[in-house]
Formats: C-alpha cells, sequence, structure tokens
C-alpha cells in the first residue's frame, strides 16, 4: 500500500493520493458529481496556504466590507470544507460538508482542498464553471505549517519529527497529496476569467492590492475606504484576534497561543527555522525539476 506506517491509522490512499479519514471516499465521491451553478464561488488551495485568509476577505466582500455580518458565527461555518465529514471516527456514517453546500442559497462559497482530478467535473476543467479563487503559498512555509496542524489536529496524523514529515512531503505522501499537482494545473489556468491566481507572499506585501483584486473577480467595486476596512479585518492579527475568524475559537473554544494555534505565525520564510541544509539542497533539487518550463516563481522570503 502507498500509504506509509506513520499515517495509517489516521489515513487511507485514494486513487494513488493519500487521504485523512475526515474526507472519506464516500465525500470525495459527491465532490466529483457535485453540480455547480455558474454564481458558486470556490476558495481552493494546497493545505496551509491561506485558505482562512481568503475565506475571511471573500466573505467580507460579499457582505460589502460590513464586518459585523460575521460576529456571531464564524467564517468556517460559513464557507463548507466540501470533501469533509463531521466525525473521523466514523466517517462511513456521519454526515458531509458537501451536503450543507448543495442546500445553501446562492452565491455559494465553498472551500477545499482537493486536487483537480477530485474537484467537481465542470470546476476542474480548461474552462471551470463557477468561480475559482485559488491561493498558492511557497511549498517550504506551506509544509513547516503543516507539520505543526498536523499536530494540532486530532484527524491528522501526527508525525515523530520534522525530519519524517519533511521527507513524507517530499515524496508527496502527506493527506491531500502533492503540493505541486496542486498548484501546477491552476497556474495554467490563471488567465481564464473565472480563475484567480494569488500567492499567499503577495497578500503579505499589499494585502490592499490583493483584496481589490479579488473585488474586481466577484465583480464588485469598492472605494479605498470600503478596500482598506476590509484589509485591517483581515490582517494576522485582527484575524488571530476575531472569534469569527480565528478557528482556535470553534476548535478549541479559546484562543491558543503559539505553535498550538491555527494562527500559529503567519509570516513567510519560517522554512529557514526548520530545513537543515540537506534537506533544502534535496528540496530545491527536486522543485527545480517539477516546476521547469511553469513560468511560475514562488517567493521564499528574504
Ligand atoms: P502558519 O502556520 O505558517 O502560521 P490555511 O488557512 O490554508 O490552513 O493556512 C493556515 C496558515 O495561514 C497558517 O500559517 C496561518 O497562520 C496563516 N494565516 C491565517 N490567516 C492569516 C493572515 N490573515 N495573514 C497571514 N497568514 C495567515
Amino acid at each position: 500500500s502507498l500509504v506509509p506506517d506513520c499515517v495509517v491509522e489516521k489515513c487511507y490512499e485514494h486513487e494513488g493520493v493519500i487521504m485523512a479519514h475526515l474526507m472519506p471516499k464516500r465525500a470525495l465521491d459527491r465532490v466529483r458529481q457535485f453540480k455547480v451553478k455558474s454564481d458558486d464561488f470556490f476558495i481552493v488551495t494546497y493545505p496551509k496556504s491561506g485558505t482562512t485568509w481568503a475565506e475571511q476577505i471573500s466573505l467580507l466582500i460579499k457582505h460589502d466590507g460590513d464586518t459585523s455580518k460575521l460576529e456571531g458565527s464564524h467564517i468556517m461555518k460559513m464557507i463548507p470544507f466540501i470533501e469533509l465529514c463531521m466525525d473521523s471516527k466514523n466517517p462511513e456514517t456521519a454526515p458531509l460538508k458537501i451536503d450543507e453546500a448543495e442546500k445553501m442559497p446562492s452565491p455559494r462559497f465553498m472551500r477545499t482542498h482537493c486536487l483537480p482530478k477530485f474537484l467537481p467535473l465542470d470546476v476542474s476543467t480548461d474552462d471551470p464553471k463557477g468561480k475559482v479563487l485559488y491561493v498558492a503559498r511557497n511549498p517550504k512555509d506551506a509544509a513547516v505549517s503543516y507539520y505543526h496542524f498536523c499536530h494540532f489536529i486530532d484527524a491528522l496524523p501526527s508525525y515523530e519529527s520534522w525530519d519524517v514529515f519533511f521527507e513524507e512531503f517530499l515524496a508527496g505522501r502527506v493527506p491531500q497529496g502533492s503540493w505541486f499537482e496542486n498548484v501546477l494545473p491552476w497556474w495554467k489556468r490563471r488567465d481564464h476569467p473565472n480563475v484567480l491566481f494569488l500567492k499567499y507572499e503577495d497578500m503579505k506585501k499589499d494585502l490592499p492590492a490583493a483584496v481589490k483584486q479579488i473585488v474586481e473577480f466577484m465583480g464588485k467595486s469598492f472605494t479605498a475606504d470600503v478596500i482598506q476596512k476590509i484589509s485591517d479585518a483581515s490582517t494576522f492579527k485582527a484575524m488571530k484576534k476575531s472569534p469569527s475568524a480565528n478557528p482556535d475559537f470553534l476548535i478549541k473554544g479559546e484562543a491558543a497561543e503559539g505553535s498550538r494555534s491555527f494562527m500559529r505565525k503567519g509570516i513567510v520564510g519560517d522554512w529557514k527555522n526548520y530545513f537543515t541544509d540537506d534537506q533544502n539542497k534535496r528540496f530545491d533539487e527536486f522543485y527545480n525539476k517539477e516546476m521547469a518550463g511553469s513560468g511560475l516563481e514562488m517567493d521564499f522570503g528574504p
């Protein structure tokens, strides 16, 4: 089996990809057959690449910058994570998030980490129906964030050490599969009018500029003041404090600190504190090979 010993308790294999039991096959089958409407809005990412961040911004744009519209609820409740079931211990019977998504009033906002081959058929084409906001984060920082996240969430495998996780990540054997297989197809579709491809690192550099791009992509037009207001409510600091944005409040009931928080660091370049010189060299070799000819350049920080 493809499933390495270190994850066998929490994961299974689906068409050559490691998936957590939290994303059961029966949910993936439903996602694939999901009937897309032209005003559906999908936030698509590789895990730990700024999904929650993009959710906060998109919902604030949907509500024309009115932050009070998110109060009393949680963005993770407002945007179903379509491949998820509600109970990883009972993946065969637990209710599915895709059911929630199907019943939502339009425009429906959804989020997913699915590789293109697992996405709804009408989304994973070169002419996607429905809009796709894709956020890519450099894979070294995504890997470090993912490593910590695996210890934060019970439904994901805990790896013995960073070194163990690094090998699995490099082999594309972590839950949801390979970073490259997730990012590159959307990079190729970046010029399609239904696709907006953003980079986490650009959002960090100039958040109002990124917000403005998403506003236009969503067919809206806001004043600079409204764009600033949305940006201010979507910084790492603001989201960490916000009970409707910080996932800690939903998962743990309170805002946790440090590496035990979902809102862990929110910076570019933390990978330098984890990658050894040898790991970095091996990663770069693999990265250069996979990315060759794509024209996509990721920003690994200063
Ligand atoms: P770190 O673990 O590096 O801190 P996702 O939502 O896709 O799971 O991604 C989570 C990562 O995005 C975490 O990274 C989290 O801290 C970071 N993040 C969340 N909101 C952010 C924001 N407003 N600005 C910058 N980073 C943010």
